[in-house]
């Protein structure tokens, strides 16, 4: 089974490495050029105990890669967690889902056939059916119940 993960920071990074250590295929995606070039060169940006053996191992076993061209992984994968952050917002404290929405927006681009979306990131109540209903917005080819379905896995 093959997993993207959207986000390579603490949670994204941790989850990804366990999964490869479990023996899926995992790739971990990022949009920050720096954090995938230090990962790249065997460099782990964040401490957690055991980690960097961890990401050595499974890079050395080839199941996990990192990337930041998302195309290059989701139209393959049976399961894309999204992991990204959700700060405070100014003002009124409630999460920032923006970082969400924007990758169901670019999941939703590169779909390629059914796949399960996962929310991994800290999100209130019904931001599964939002991150569905922009994923469906985006990509009105994909049949309800057939092509993605969207699960909650909070950290
Ligand atoms: N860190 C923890 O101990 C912890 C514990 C419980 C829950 N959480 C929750 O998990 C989520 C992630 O937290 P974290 O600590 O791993 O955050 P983090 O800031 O360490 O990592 C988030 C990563 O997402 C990347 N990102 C943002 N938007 C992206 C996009 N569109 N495409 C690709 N990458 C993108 C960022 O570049 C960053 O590397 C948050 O919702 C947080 O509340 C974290």
């Amino acid at each position: 089974m093959k997993i993207t993960m959207i986000g390579a920071g603490y949670v994204g990074l941790v989850t990804g490495a366990c999964f490869a250590e479990f023996g899926f295929d995992v790739v971990c995606m990022d949009k920050d050029e720096n954090k995938i070039k230090s990962l790249n060169l065997g460099i782990i940006p964040i401490y957690e105990p055991g980690l960097d053996s961890l990401v050595s191992q499974g890079v050395k076993n080839k199941r996990l890669t990192f990337t930041t061209e998302l195309n290059k992984s989701v139209g393959t994968s049976d399961v894309v967690m999204i992991a990204v952050g959700t700060p405070s917002r100014r003002g009124d404290g409630h999460a920032d889902l923006s970082y969400v929405y924007q990758a169901a927006k670019d999941i939703a681009a590169a779909i390629n056939g059914y796949t399960i979306i996962v929310t991994k990131s800290t999100v209130p109540v019904g931001t599964g059916e939002e991150v569905s209903d922009i994923i469906r917005k985006e990509r009105p080819d994909l049949v309800e119940g057939i092509d993605i379905d969207v699960a909650s896995n909070p950290e």
